[in-house]
């Protein structure tokens, strides 16, 4: 074998380092000293670190410094004696999630003088597979609902046409009369609830069709106002110039902001600011290197209470309510709807700031007819 590129000359070093910066995948090696070997740019990306000129040669302990987990992970490699095929770390101060492998670098003699860690970034992944998983759960739980509120929806109409039976016997007791007209009223609204129930779980089917978001966002706020009452709350309502329509479901929609300008209403309880924005963004979908997905981004910001932070988890959940009247289902078919579209749901929320609902979805989608 004849290797003509003599070692650690300049042309040698820079093709392979093209090449590893080239990788889709990122890679970090260390020598058994503890000294880096080699990071790619993929790897720094990941890592959200700026290269330095010196890195390589330096201790990887300082310069994973400000990733203590990767830290401990790479530490491993010179321990274990099973090294993990495919293992998953979760980097909590960045928020991201990587899948990777450990080898050992061996010499000749078998000695390990050296280990790499090669690894990708799973963030979108995760995020995919969590859908996936919320929407298995729902579709399990709707099944459930949907069989329960399909049996009460039968004696609850029995329970509201016998009181109003009763009630022509009786018309002369006005206890009666009133007792049977609180019975009546209770029935619609169990009956109501349970309608809503099976609203909720009934699997989405989109009527896919262009739509101008500020004809929606105008009429969610007329809907809204319907649903809880304004008072002295001022709506702000600020759409970039040229906003293009978007493929979406009008009334669905419609639906989506209407729930969170009705929440908003509730949270902000007759004074205070509502600020909706509206403009186009760019998603970058790097996980599978594809394009960046044309998207708009619609915010509804109020300037309320605020979602305490040990619920902002929680609030998506379907009948998750804070409120003695609420059915804790708004915001579940907020996302519900959101999903359908392609799109995603973020909030962001301080007491004493208030509460921003982001919503960001495609403006083309050839997906979500049948979902
Ligand atoms: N803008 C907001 N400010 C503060 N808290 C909010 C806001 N929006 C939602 N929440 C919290 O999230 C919870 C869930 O909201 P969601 O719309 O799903 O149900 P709900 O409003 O309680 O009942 P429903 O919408 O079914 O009448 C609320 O009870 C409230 O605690
Ligand atoms: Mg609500």
């Amino acid at each position: 074998m004849v290797n003509t590129a003599r070692r650690g000359s300049a042309p040698h070093d820079r093709f392979f380092r093209n090449i590893v910066d080239g990788m889709r995948n990122a890679v970090i090696a260390i020598r058994r000293d503890g000294s880096m070997a080699l990071m790619n740019d993929e790897a720094y990306r990941i890592f959200a670190l700026t290269r330095r000129d010196d890195d390589i040669g330096r201790p990887f302990t300082e310069v994973l410094r400000d990733r203590p987990d990767a830290i401990r992970a790479l530490a491993g490699a010179f321990e274990l004696s099973h090294l993990p095929n495919r293992a998953e770390l979760r980097l909590k101060d960045i928020d991201r999630v990587i899948g990777y492998t450990l080898s050992q670098v061996r010499d000749d003699r078998g000695e390990a003088i050296g280990a790499a860690m090669f690894f990708k970034d799973l963030t979108q992944v995760e995020q995919l597979e969590e859908r996936e998983r919320l929407r298995d759960r729902l579709a399990s739980l709707g099944e459930m609902a949907a069989g329960i509120a399909h049996e009460l929806k039968n004696p609850l109409a029995g329970i509201e046409v016998m009181a109003g039976l009763l009630r022509r016997q009786v018309p002369d007791s006005k206890d009666a009369q009133s007792l049977l007209a609180d019975i009546i009223s209770e029935a619609k609204l169990a009956n109501a609830i349970v309608v809503e129930m099976l609203e909720f779980v009934r699997p989405i089917r989109l009527e896919v069709e262009r739509t101008e978001l500020s004809e929606v966002l105008h009429q969610a706020i007329t809907l809204a106002e319907t649903k809880a009452s304004r008072g002295d709350i001022s709506v702000e309502l600020n759409m970039a110039p040229n906003l293009p329509a978007i493929d979406g479901d009008r009334h669905q929609l419609c639906q989506v902001f209407t729930n969170l300008l009705t929440n908003a209403f509730e949270a902000l309880d007759g004074k205070g600011v509502i600020a909706i924005t509206a403009a186009v963004a760019a998603i970058e979908d790097r996980a599978f290197a594809q394009p960046p997905t044309p998207t708009v981004v619609v915010d509804v910001a109020d300037n309320g209470p605020g979602v305490p932070a040990e619920l902002t988890d929680r609030i998506f959940n379907p009948f998750f309510t804070t409120k003695p009247q609420g059915s804790g289902l708004g915001l579940a078919i907020v996302s519900k709807i959101v999903d359908a579209h392609d799109g995603r749901i973020d909030v962001t929320s301080s007491p004493g700031t208030g509460t921003r609902f982001r919503i960001t979805v495609p403006i083309t989608s050839a997906a979500g007819w049948f979902k």
